[in-house]
């Protein structure tokens, strides 16, 4: 299927990876449905670019939103859940607040979005859940960030459930590690360029591929859950 022309609804577009992704969809001849908290994104200026304000953890925020996108758009192609906050990497002990609100943005907020934009992603789209191979089950022997694994690991089993759910619309579900990306969110040393991520997530967004899987975007290839 060709998705030049198509409309990507990104998550927190504003900055780091979704930002990034966000400026190659455009360069690319996409149409980029962008959300940040604040309502703006201030580094990309284009007609191609629609923004608008979401935060995931908030319930009249995600009406809000749906308002802005229902009035303009009819559907969109691809939804990529880029949103994310990791308040306990490398935090060795798990502590109840970082647990709670990474659920809250991670899982919770996420879930909730894309249940209600669900009915808007047109036959044949995409959903891209931006995971992390901190969540992959086989890395075990690492002690830090608990949270924010099991966040991603809970992410990753919706990505199951919701690709088994929207076979009959042919709309593929997948999880995406993004790579060790250098952004506000990661910890400190990581050596790829959010330019990088995201295109190694646009090859993604424009390959076939079976719905359901776990896909590390760094090196593309399937990764184990
Ligand atoms: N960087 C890495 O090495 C790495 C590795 C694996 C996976 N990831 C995943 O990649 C995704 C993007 O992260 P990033 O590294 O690019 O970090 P980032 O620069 O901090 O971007 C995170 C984005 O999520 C937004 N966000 C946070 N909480 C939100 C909420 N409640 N509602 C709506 N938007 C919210 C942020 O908005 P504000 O600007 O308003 O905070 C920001 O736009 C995340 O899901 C992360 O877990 C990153």
């Amino acid at each position: 299927m060709n998705f030049k022309n198509k409309i990507v609804l990104i998550t927190g577009a504003n900055s780091g990876i979704g930002n990034a992704l966000a400026e190659k969809l455009i360069a690319e001849k996409y149409y980029v449905i962008g959300t940040s908290r604040n309502g703006k994104i201030e580094n990309i200026k284009s007609k191609n670019l629609f923004v608008v304000a979401l935060d995931v953890t908030n319930q009249k925020s995600i009406e809000n939103a749906n308002k802005l996108i229902r009035n303009k758009f009819n559907g969109i192609d691809i939804l990529v859940n880029n949103a994310g906050i990791g308040p306990d990497l490398d935090k060795t002990e798990p502590d109840l607040e970082s647990l709670r609100a990474t659920f809250e943005t991670n899982v919770f907020g996420l879930v909730n979005f894309t249940e209600t934009v669900l009915d808007l992603v047109n036959q044949n789209g995409k959903i891209l859940n931006i995971s992390s191979i901190m969540a992959t089950l086989n890395r075990t022997a690492k002690i830090d960030s608990t949270a924010y694994r099991m966040s991603k690991a809970a992410l990753n089993m919706y990505t199951k459930t919701l690709s088994a759910r929207l076979k009959d619309r042919n709309i593929d579900v997948n999880s995406i590690h993004p790579g060790w990306v250098n952004t506000k969110l990661s910890t400190k040393g990581a050596p790829l360029s959010t330019e990088f991520s995201a295109n190694g997530i646009f090859k993604l967004i424009e390959t076939e591929m079976k719905t359901g899987t776990f896909w590390n975007a760094e090196l593309q290839e399937e990764m184990l859950w």
